[in-house]
């Protein structure tokens, strides 16, 4: 199995992408609206095919990049029926088995921190994604939305805690680096829900915890019972319409040399080798294209117009992809590295200038 745990910094909230590899077939477990351009890049990379994005519950604290990934790649949308959720593709109730390729998840109700918390366990019981129900050393909170201690002590205790004591454990949030944890660990450790703890400890934890409401649960809860679908389009993580740009995993725009063939007079093209070297250099040039060498892009960002799309160009598109980031973060909305570069870009017959 492919497994990738990608976290969103700012909100400590966790992701798993999980593949059959075999088929390619995948899913992606608690998204990130902010996150999707990052995700749909690996999924994309790592040639998966994404059935499912599940998620363990109805975020108060971020909004679910599920509805973006239906429109990007038509994955089927899972959450849990008691989650009152609309938008989804497929309601989830306890035991539910969820497919992709030779792999699946079963669906195990672990109510308590909201009513629609549900903990997704691969069937060999090797791992557990337990959202917000069972966190490392922690517990989701219960004082909000449908929360109830006794409820999430139950939950835990019957669904997760159950699990063979080398499950490995995800939790949909941690706020302090941690990444993963075990059954055995938390039964030992945790100090809210390890086995020395009796409910009515839990309970008195719980409701005397004081923790500020969380700064986002105007917003983020409507929005996560629509399963992350907008209400308009301006707060989209938006993908340039000037071309086929894609962000890569490694945070860059990029096109395809085709493209860029085809619609020469629409883009400036920058080469930025030094001049040395294009002189020196069997490669030949990209016929129409200006020259600023990486080495002094810095100090000549002021020459380049934004009149047109920048597209940058090097042998290999190792250069040009740090070029297309420097005039990114200088505020350039329209740029892109050159996918593969000039050696792409003469592999697949296009012309170059000697
Ligand atoms: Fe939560």
């Amino acid at each position: 199995m492919l497994f990738r745990q990608l976290i969103d910094a700012p909100t400590g909230t966790h992701s798993y992408l999980l593949a059959d590899e075999k088929s390619s077939s995948a899913v992606l477990i608690d998204s990130v609206f902010e996150q999707h351009l990052r995700d749909l890049a690996l999924i994309r990379e790592l040639d998966l095919k994404l059935l499912y994005t599940l998620d363990t519950h109805v975020h108060a604290d971020h909004v679910t990049g599920a509805w973006l990934m239906k429109e990007a790649l038509g994955s089927m949308i899972a959450i849990a029926k008691a989650s009152g959720a609309e938008e989804s593709d497929m309601l989830l109730e306890h035991g539910a088995q969820i497919a992709f390729g030779g792999l699946s998840l079963e669906a195990r109700a672990t109510p308590g921190h909201t009513n629609g918390c549900l903990t997704y366990v691969l069937p060999d019981e090797s791992m557990a994604f337990t959202g917000d129900a069972l966190l490392i050393r922690g517990a989701g909170r219960t004082d909000f939305q449908e929360g109830d201690p006794h409820t999430l002590f139950k939950s835990v205790r019957e669904q997760i805690l159950s699990l063979q004591g080398d499950c490995s454990l995800y939790p949909g949030h941690d706020y302090s680096g941690r990444c993963a944890t075990t059954v055995t660990e938390e039964r030992r450790h945790n100090p809210r829900l390890g086995d020395q703890v009796r409910e009515e400890d839990f309970v008195g934890y719980m409701n005397n915890l004081g923790l500020p409401h969380p700064n986002r649960i105007d917003e983020a809860v409507p929005a996560n019972l629509r399963c992350g679908k907008p209400t308009d389009d301006s707060s989209f993580p938006g993908t340039p319409d000037w071309g086929p740009v894609i962000r890569t995993f490694a945070g860059v725009w990029q096109i395809e040399p085709e493209w860029v063939f085809k619609n020469q007079s629409e883009v400036s093209i920058i080469d930025v080798r030094e001049h040395e070297e294009i002189k020196a250099s069997p490669m030949g040039r990209l016929p129409g294209s200006a020259v600023i060498p990486l080495s002094v892009l810095r100090d000549r960002i002021h020459e380049a117009s934004n009149a047109k799309p920048l597209v940058f160009v090097c042998p290999a598109g190792a250069r040009s992809a740090i070029a297309a980031t420097i005039f990114e973060k200088e505020g350039f909305e329209r740029v892109a590295n050159l996918r593969g570069g000039i050696l792409e870009w003469r592999s697949i017959g296009l012309p170059v200038e000697l």
